[in-house]
Parts: C-alpha cells; structure tokens; sequence
C-alpha cells in the first residue's frame, strides 16, 4: 500500500476538472491537447486546455487519464495549477512543482507528475507549433527499449529531479523496470550528468540568466522582480526589485526561491546575495 498525501487522496477520490474540452468555436478561444503515455504501457494522460488568445493564457483544463490513484491526483493537480496562468509561465511548471502541490508522491509514483509535466509541455508547444523538448529527447537513441525511452530523456529527468541512481530514474521514467540490461548504460547518465563541467563565466552568466527568467513571472505575479548584478566565482549578487525588496520574506525568496533554482540548475556550490 503505498504511503499517499491527503491532497493525493483528496484529488482520487474527488478529481477536480475531470473530463475534455469541446472544440467548439468560440471567438478569441482556441482549445489544444497534450496526449502521453500509452493505455498498452499503463499510464496515459490527455491534457485540454483553453487558450485565451489574446492574452496568452490558460482559461480553462480538464483532463482524461488512464493510470493508478498518483497519476489521476497528479493530472487533476496539474489543471487547478495551469488555471488563469499565462502560457510562459505555465511551461516553467516542473514534474517536482506537480509533486510539491500534492504535498509529495511516493518515489516509485514520481512519474506520474512527469507525465503531467510532458502533456502540458506537448499542448502549449503545438498551441505555438512547436516541438515539445521532451519529444526532441526521443529521437535520440533508446537507452531502454523495453521502455522506450532514450538517453536524452534520461539525462534530463536525472537533471531537474537531481537524481543518484538507476532505482531513482526507474521510478520518474520507468527505463531499466523490465529486464535490466539498460541498468549499467543508466549508471553511465548519471555518473556523466554528476560529474561537475566546468563553466566559463560566459556559460555561467548565460544560466544564471535563463534560470532567473523562469522565477520572475512568479515574482512578477505578486509585484516584485529580480535582476543579475554581477557574479564574481560563486557568488551571485541579485536586485530584488518592486514588492520583493521591500518584503518581509526577501530574504526566504532570495535564499528558499532564487537560490535553491539557481543551485538546481546552474551550478550547486553558488551563493546568491541581495545588492
Ligand atoms: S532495456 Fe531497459 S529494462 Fe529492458
């Protein structure tokens, strides 16, 4: 029996946005989906949005799923989490945000908020005609065939979840859960993505950058911004600007929001401080 959330539990039995989108004309209005997964594999999910044209943003989500009581939660979770949220900031949504909305997922279920993440990421990608990143990942070569999933997909789940082994990435992808053989080539992934590259302060500027473009709609959201100001070795020095200079949690946002990302997805020895 696995260990649930009561807001897992909650979203089971009680699916909020449960259902499809019509595609019915209405003006201003566009519906798209995002299919993933397959019924033959266990898990499918068929995410629809409806898209406020003019403003870029997400009116309405519903979902139809396929899976166990995680990916039911995880995709109900997913469409009160994208409501009312303009496209851009919809796509910064990670697998671990779905998860943190649950208050957890048992690790062996993790995959069910990837999935999440993917059909999302696959809607607004053909709202926009647009390859979806994780699809580009799967003309790689297949690292797992009893899965089919690649090295690439592997790479990245390893990446954003900041994984330590074969048992991990099973759970957020199911590769290496059939006969095993892929096992070894997985330990290689994860060892390659362990190891430190080293960064020119160009390439590190460049990250730092892109990282914090994904945490000012956030910030934006509730009045406040943040800008770069300058990065001498590991230490970043940010602006907080608007309401976040001046709240009394800016310090929670520079250390818990800005740089817990910035550790996650640059490098994880940076230290971040407020100009
Ligand atoms: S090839 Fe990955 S489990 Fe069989």
């Amino acid at each position: 029996m696995w260990n649930y959330s009561e807001k897992v539990l909650d979203l089971f039995y009680h699916p909020l946005n449960q259902g499809e989108i019509k595609d019915e004309q209405e003006s201003g209005m566009a519906v798209v989906r995002g299919e993933v997964g397959s019924i033959a594999c266990g898990d499918a999910l068929r995410l629809h949005l409806k898209i406020d044209v003019t403003g870029d943003r997400i009116i309405d989500a519903k979902f139809q799923t396929f899976g166990c009581t995680s990916a039911i939660a995880s995709s109900s979770a997913l469409t009160e989490m994208v409501k009312g949220l303009e496209l851009d900031r919809a796509l910064g949504i990670t697998n671990r945000d779905i998860a943190n909305y649950l208050g957890g997922l048992p690790e062996q279920k993790m995959h069910c908020s990837v999935m999440g993440q993917e059909a999302l990421e696959k809607a607004i990608y053909s709202y926009r005609g647009l390859t979806p990143a994780h699809e580009e990942e799967e003309e790689g070569a297949l690292l797992c065939t009893c899965f089919a999933v690649t090295a690439n997909r592997v790479k990245r789940v390893v990446q954003e979840n900041r994984l330590t082994s074969a048992e991990e990435v099973m759970r957020y992808v199911k590769a290496g859960g059939g006969c095993g053989t892929c096992l070894s080539a997985i330990d290689e992934v994860i060892e390659s993505v362990l190891q430190p590259q080293p960064l020119t302060t160009v390439q590190k500027i460049g990250k730092i950058e892109t990282s914090l473009d994904g945490i000012r709609p956030y910030l934006q959201a509730d009045g406040g911004d943040v800008e770069l100001f300058d990065v001498e070795g590991d230490r970043v020095s940010v602006r907080l600007k608007g309401a976040c200079g001046s709240c009394a949690s800016s310090l929670a946002t520079l250390k818990d929001v800005i740089e817990e990302r910035l550790r996650r997805e640059v490098l994880p020895s940076l230290v971040v401080e407020a100009v």
